[in-house]
């Protein structure tokens, strides 16, 4: 298969409240050097929106997707059914509880629809930009030798003594 280096990560939302969450997985894809989109879609208040954004994601040139929503937490599972690009979702951290509940409604997706699921709140969107980053270096080597450097700078900068 040809590889495509032009491939983009989407990463959507369900309100702009995601976005103080969400905007740690711009950032991590701005160091990393991985282009991107954001946009706030919402499952249940622009299904609309939802539908047309998801159906035409292949031909915009979109690799992967991260999808962030907080409660019930439908926008990555919807997104995942109306495409077969893979989408990644960040449970938003729920005031009431506290993100367990977005957590739950994006991992446990019934068989045949998957969402790669990461942590609550702002690991999470670090770690989903992380995992992107590594999908599309699979079609791209310069990402790939961008996000291995990130990597080893991490560790270099993990002191062995606590003092
Ligand atoms: C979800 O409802 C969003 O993803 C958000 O996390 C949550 C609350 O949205 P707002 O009421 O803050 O707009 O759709």
């Amino acid at each position: 298969m040809k590889k495509n280096r032009n491939l983009k990560v989407s990463i959507v939302m369900g309100s702009q409240s995601d976005y103080k969450t969400m905007r740690l997985a711009e950032k991590t894809l701005k160091k990393i050097g991985v282009s991107f989109e954001t946009k706030i879609v919402s499952a249940h208040r622009t299904p609309k929106r939802m539908y047309d954004y998801a159906l035409k994601a292949k031909q915009n040139n979109i690799g992967v997707i991260i999808a962030g929503a907080g409660g019930s937490a439908h926008l990555p599972g919807m997104i995942s059914a109306l495409t077969s690009l893979p989408v990644l979702g960040v449970p938003i951290e729920s005031k009431k509880l506290k993100g367990l509940d977005s957590l739950l409604s994006i991992a446990q997706m019934p068989k045949g629809i998957p969402v790669g699921t990461l942590a609550i709140g702002k690991d999470g969107a670090i770690n989903a930009a992380l995992l992107a980053a590594s999908i599309i270096a699979n079609q791209n080597p310069t990402i790939k030798k961008k996000l291995n450097n990130w990597r080893s700078s991490q560790t270099k900068s993990v002191k062995k003594n606590p003092k």
